[in-house]
């Protein structure tokens, strides 16, 4: 095992505790919902973040668990909006909320569970840490408004699409990383460096995210191949390919993506050829370069055990296949 699955099975039955812990207050049609979302596996990233940075930076104390799992209630509530939002029918091998629960009462009960993350938040009264989780909850919500507005017209924007990933997936895990940084009373410098690291974290996330849309496992990946193509979805493994077509053919793709008329064989040779050219790899590749700065801020870090578990996190990203 490796230190750091080591440190992870240390630390997930103290998150998992924390999570029950906390879901046992809600209402029932909303802990539910919050059960079925926060009980069904998921890779607790955000939580071992904040718990990582914190205790690299010299923060020790039990007050850590409430705060790192505010963090996982973020990502669940944004986890089962984004389902509706994508008309997503699994998440993590499961059937998605609302197919489940109904639209309403997901919409609602993912509502809930950002209050919940906010509440628990707002306890340890420290201003810096309230502002830093609404700025990801805007940001994220920004990220996937974006998003949405560019179904209808799709572009192959490369800064369109950083500016939105950016959004919806950087910026909370850049607060998982600050949140710990400022819960361990660090200095302004740290908190920024901790701040950077998370966002590049974050925007490789997402690229690795949206390469394995294209090329994964998809029963370890626990949804369907080529669902952001299916959603109309313009990520970089798609940008890269419409540069590989002629002028017409790009409006082409583009025309049937925006009005829902791609085939599914013609989705299938389009997931076929960005495998085989090697277009996942590419963006894994550019993966690296948002890791490399994460390393780079890392460099600030105290030379702590803690830290090299950090770096271990960088290589996780970078070769993840879920
Ligand atoms: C999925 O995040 C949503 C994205 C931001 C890409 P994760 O891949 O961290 O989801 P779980 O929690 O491990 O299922
Ligand atoms: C994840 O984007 C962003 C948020 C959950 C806010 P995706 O739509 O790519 O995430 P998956 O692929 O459904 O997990
Ligand atoms: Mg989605
Ligand atoms: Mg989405
Ligand atoms: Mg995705």
């Amino acid at each position: 095992m490796t230190k750091l699955s080591d440190f992870f099975s240390r630390e997930l039955p103290r998150v998992n505790v924390t999570i029950e812990q906390e879901l046992a207050h809600l209402n029932p049609l909303v802990k539910e919902v919050g059960r079925h979302i926060l009980l069904s596996g998921g890779k607790r990233l955000r939580p071992m973040l904040t718990i990582l940075t914190a205790r690299c930076l010299g923060h020790h104390g039990e007050d850590i668990y409430p705060l790192a799992c505010s963090l996982e209630f973020l990502h669940s509530a944004t986890l089962i909006h984004d389902d509706i939002l994508d008309n997503a029918d699994t998440r993590r091998g499961r059937k998605a909320c609302h197919l489940i629960f109904g639209l309403h009462r997901t919409v609602l009960a993912g509502d809930a569970l950002l209050a919940l993350a906010n509440l628990i938040v707002a306890r340890y009264d420290i201003p810096a840490m309230n502002y830093c989780v609404a700025q990801a909850i805007m940001r994220t919500a920004t990220g996937e408004v974006e998003e949405i507005a560019q179904i209808r017209s799709p572009r192959p924007d490369r800064a369109a699409y950083l500016e939105i990933i950016r959004g919806k997936t950087a910026d909370l895990i850049r607060a998982a990383c600050s949140c710990g940084a400022i819960l361990a009373g660090a200095d302004e410098d740290l908190i920024e460096h901790a701040d950077s690291f998370g966002l590049n974290v974050g925007m490789a996330f997402q690229l690795v995210d949206d390469a394995l849309d294209y090329a994964a496992d998809h029963e370890l990946l626990g949804k369907p191949l080529g669902g952001d193509l299916r959603e109309g979805k313009i990520t970089l493994p798609l940008i890269l390919y419409l540069q590989t077509l002629q002028e017409y053919q790009q409006r082409t793709l583009l025309h049937k993506m925006a009005h829902d008329e791609l085939s599914e064989s013609e989705m299938k040779r389009i997931v076929d050829s960005i495998q085989e050219m090697g277009l996942d790899k590419k963006v894994r590749e550019e993966a690296g370069e948002y890791l490399q700065l994460a390393r780079q801020s890392l460099k600030h870090f105290p030379g702590t055990p803690q830290k090299s578990l950090l770096l271990e996190i960088i290589e996780v990203v970078r070769s993840r296949k879920f």
